[in-house]
């Protein structure tokens, strides 16, 4: 046996090469492929950044119509998805849902495994990209005792997202200014290199399973608490404070006080030791879309008192603990009228164009090899076989 280092969690390992998103976490820098998040969340739409991370480059304007055209005729999901929906009980985790329904696909999509085939790699990219938010929709639709309406992709891909998941009506159709906030979200989870559910995607993938089966795993993984659930936390946190009349001071000491066991959710990063970039972002979009929307929220006056205090004290300034992209998200999926159960479906949809770009430059990567981590074993050494009238 050679020698191996030891990397629980993979904390200092790079596992591949990749071309995709550049994170620097000291400087607060985040990239997809080399344009800063700001500019994106400023000028581009979640659509054509998804069309940038799988394709390396910014669509032309024709290749953006067509792109968009072409996913915008695919969001329709056959009756068996809404039967296999269906089966599962009202209370079941969206995300489990969403999971097994993108597990299903292969067997329906039977031309969209060749990786050799640039034209089967995009047919399965457009494939995912626009039924996933379908499928998401029908799962909150079935939680909620609701019929399940079939799309409208004339109104916009994000629209309609909007309007299947939390339209009222058939015809209900959302506020632009909600549409537009919801695409920026989903557009700042889209890629974000090496983490979790990125891995996992890559691999199930590293074994030759086909994108779908690999975006089921990365859609598993995201659904854990210390992943994607985050965002869940963040605001039963807020709601807690709210309720128990504490003052915001009051909870901070609290979260200080290690033996508590409280941490103040939506704060701290693996990478970054910075702002998040992402949360700037978010944070400005909150206070727009709240105010926009005439709803003043509590929770949000709650969350910018604990930002606040957080980056003036010590204890948070010391071990560099910042908000993460998770600290505002919820408020304004709430705003929109998505249950906390959907957060983190809304985190996998706006996943989905990081896990394609990342499980294709895999594939196309000569130096790909199967994922198979060495261990350092720590079990007994050889021993006898003890028949079980002999055993004590
Ligand atoms: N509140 C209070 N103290 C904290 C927090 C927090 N949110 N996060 C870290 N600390 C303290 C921690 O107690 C430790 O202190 P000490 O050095 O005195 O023991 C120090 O800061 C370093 O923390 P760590 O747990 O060793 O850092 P990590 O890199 O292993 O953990 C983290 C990163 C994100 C899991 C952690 O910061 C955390 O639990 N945050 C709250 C949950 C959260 O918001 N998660 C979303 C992550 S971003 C989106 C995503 O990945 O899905």
């Amino acid at each position: 046996t050679g020698m191996v280092t030891y990397d629980p969690g993979f904390m200092n390992t790079a596992a591949c090469r990749s071309a995709i998103t550049y994170i620097d976490g000291d400087a607060g820098i985040l990239r997809y492929r080399g344009y800063p998040i700001e500019q994106l969340a400023e000028s581009s739409s979640y659509l054509e950044t998804g069309y940038l991370l799988s394709h390396g480059e910014l669509p032309t304007a024709e290749e953006a119509l067509e792109w968009e055209d072409r996913i915008l005729r695919h969001t329709h999901v056959h009756d068996d998805y809404q039967r296999l929906i269906s089966s599962f009980p009202r209370e079941a985790h969206p995300m489990a849902i969403l999971s097994s329904a993108v597990a299903a696909m292969p067997g329906h999509y039977h031309e969209v495994f060749d990786i050799t085939s640039a034209e089967q790699m995009d047919l399965a990219t457009v494939l995912l990209l626009a039924k996933a938010p379908t499928l998401m929709a029908y799962a909150l639709r079935h939680a909620r005792h609701q019929d399940k309406p079939d799309v409208a992709p004339e109104i916009g891909y994000v629209a309609d997202m909007l309007r299947l998941s939390v339209g009222p009506h058939r015809r209900w159709e959302p506020d632009p200014a909600m549409v537009r906030a919801l695409d920026v979200l989903l557009l700042l989870h889209a890629d974000h290199e090496q983490n979790c559910s990125t891995s996992t995607v890559r691999n199930v993938g590293s074994a030759g399973a086909n994108l779908f089966l690999s975006v089921s795993a990365g859609i598993s993984a995201l659904a854990g608490p210390k992943h994607g659930g985050a965002n869940e936390a963040v605001l039963a946190m807020l709601e807690e404070i709210r309720d128990s009349g504490v003052a915001v001071s009051e909870f901070m000491t609290k979260v200080k006080d290690k033996s508590s066991g409280a941490r103040l959710m939506g704060f701290g990063h693996r990478v970054y030791k910075n702002y998040d970039p992402r949360a700037a972002i978010v944070k400005k979009l909150a206070d727009e879309v709240l105010s926009s929307m005439g709803k003043r929220d509590e929770l949000l006056d709650i969350a910018m008192e604990l930002e606040g205090i957080a980056l003036a004290d010590d204890y948070f300034v010391e071990r560099k603990l910042y908000p993460n992209v998770d600290f505002y998200t919820g408020l304004i999926y709430r705003a929109m009228g998505f249950p906390t159960s959907m957060f983190t479906p809304l985190f996998a949809i706006g996943r989905m164009p990081g896990w394609i770009a990342q499980w294709r430059e895999m594939m196309q990567d000569p130096s790909t090899k199967i994922a198979r981590p060495r261990q350092v074993y720590t079990g007994p050494l050889e021993r006898d076989f003890v028949p079980v009238q002999d055993r004590p």
